[in-house]
């Protein structure tokens, strides 16, 4: 990688670190140096002692900022793969519903608020806001079928500094009478007229097509929006086999389609740029579907465990090539930001295994994939996930506060990673970046 001109800004960041190397393969350094030059990874030396560091850098021609990570670590940023946010309200409610009636008396009546641009900027602000500081970098963000609502919560991701896509939803039937688009060619209008508003914004904010769900939009919509992906290249977002009740009327409504997925591929909108979320009740068949499209999945165990969709089987979704990753699915799930669906995906997957559905758990090195290099692979950024040279630096330094986390001095990094997974929380996130720029964090 080249050289910083002189106006470059470099720092480097000696201590411990942790990433993911791949899917079972997580690395745990315990002195490593991290240069980032201009937001980006310029080197990651693997072991380096502290009075190493400034021969180091000097043998590199870099003039950098010298940060200490003198505790706790340094990971990569989490990945939000699925998340509403104007659902935030109604955090840590409906348990007691399962999907189509939450949506009908909890979900559609707050969205349709959002028609009011205040409501908008104040909740939305809030939420970047939060999921930043709870070590969420980029978040696959559905708004509400609102142009202006969509569009603001787009800009206020650039300001702010989460990497983000944003989808307005597309949905011209079957949601409330109050709250759907008129006709096929209005939704469409809608879509361009949010395409053309986000264009300009800075590269880490990109615009995602969002059918909401098949049973949304009608049979032209999804045509529509295929053909416009497919013209485009943009990704795609949605949600598929979440719900029993859901897939009955999948099947009533598109009976031509021998799975849900295939509702999907046949209207365009399977691509190797597609999230589905949830996937929980699926077959062999289906799942061939989805991997043979390149298609991947954000699962989304807090939600689904809430709304009593069931337990989605990621060992056969991973078994089958599918990309997974994880999704909060806010307020379907209740947890603010990945590590409470790094919990919830380690317990629901237990469960699995206890009952004899799967052979095992998921595993720490699973896990932490799925929350970060997994799910950037899921939705098609290859330049976060991470501390490989030449990737943007979306970063956190963990440094253990919260009360349930005790750290003994000198203990080893790979043991106080395990405890911030099962017992930390953003207390314990003193910073986070997202290419170089500190977007939030616990300490000043
Ligand atoms: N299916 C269609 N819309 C939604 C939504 O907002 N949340 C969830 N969990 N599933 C959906
Ligand atoms: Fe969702």
């Amino acid at each position: 990688h080249s050289l910083p001109s002189s106006t470059s800004s470099a720092t480097a960041y000696h201590g411990p670190v942790v990433h993911s190397l791949g899917l079972t393969q997580l690395q745990v350094l315990p002195s490593a140096l991290v240069l980032v030059v201009d937001g980006q990874i310029a080197s990651l030396d693997e072991d380096v002692k502290r009075e190493e560091v400034p021969a180091l850098l000097a043998s590199r021609g870099v003039e950098a900022e010298l940060v200490l990570v003198d505790e706790g670590f340094l990971c990569p940023g989490l990945i939000d793969t699925h998340t509403h946010a104007p659902q935030y309200p109604n955090n840590g409610l409906g348990g007691a519903l399962e999907l189509l009636p939450w949506l009908q008396t909890l979900t559609f009546p707050l969205e349709s608020r959002f028609s009011d641009p205040a409501l908008a900027e104040r909740i939305f602000r809030r939420v970047i806001a939060r999921t930043l500081s709870a070590g969420t970098t980029t978040s696959c963000y559905y708004s509400t079928l609102h142009v202006d609502a969509s569009v603001l919560l787009a800009q206020l991701c650039a300001e702010l500094g989460q990497r983000a896509f944003v989808g307005r939803c597309s949905m011209n039937r079957y949601c409330a009478d109050d709250y759907v688009e008129a006709s096929t060619a209005a939704s469409m209008a809608s879509t361009k007229q949010f395409l053309a508003a986000v264009a300009g914004l800075p590269s880490t904010v990109k615009p995602i097509l969002t059918p909401r769900f098949a049973l949304s939009c009608t049979p032209d919509l999804l045509t529509e929006l295929g053909d416009l992906a497919a013209a485009t290249g943009l990704p795609v977002q949605t949600h598929l086999a979440e719900n029993t009740s859901e897939i009955a009327e999948i099947r009533r409504l598109f009976p031509e389609s021998k799975t849900y997925a295939g509702v999907y591929a046949a209207h365009g909108l399977l691509t190797p740029r597609t999230i589905l979320a949830h996937a929980v009740h699926l077959d062999d068949a289906e799942r061939e579907v989805i991997s043979s499209h390149g298609a991947g999945i954000s699962h989304c165990p807090g939600s689904n465990t809430n709304l009593n969709s069931g337990a989605a089987r990621v060992l056969d979704m991973l078994g089958a090539g599918i990309k997974v990753g994880l999704g909060s699915d806010c307020s379907g799930g209740c947890g603010t930001g990945i590590l409470p669906q790094i919990r919830d995906a380690r317990t629901v997957s237990r469960g699995l295994a206890f009952e004899g559905l799967a052979d095992r758990g998921l595993s720490i090195p699973e896990l932490f994939h799925m929350a970060t290099l997994g799910g950037a692979s899921l939705c098609g950024l290859e330049d976060v996930g991470n501390f490989t040279p030449g990737k943007q630096f979306d970063a956190l330094w963990v440094k253990p506060r919260s009360p349930g986390m005790w750290v003994d001095d000198g203990e080893a990094v790979g043991s106080v990673f395990e405890k911030w997974l099962f017992t930390g929380d953003d207390r314990d996130i003193a910073a986070v970046w997202v290419q170089g720029r500190r977007v939030a964090g616990s300490e000043q």
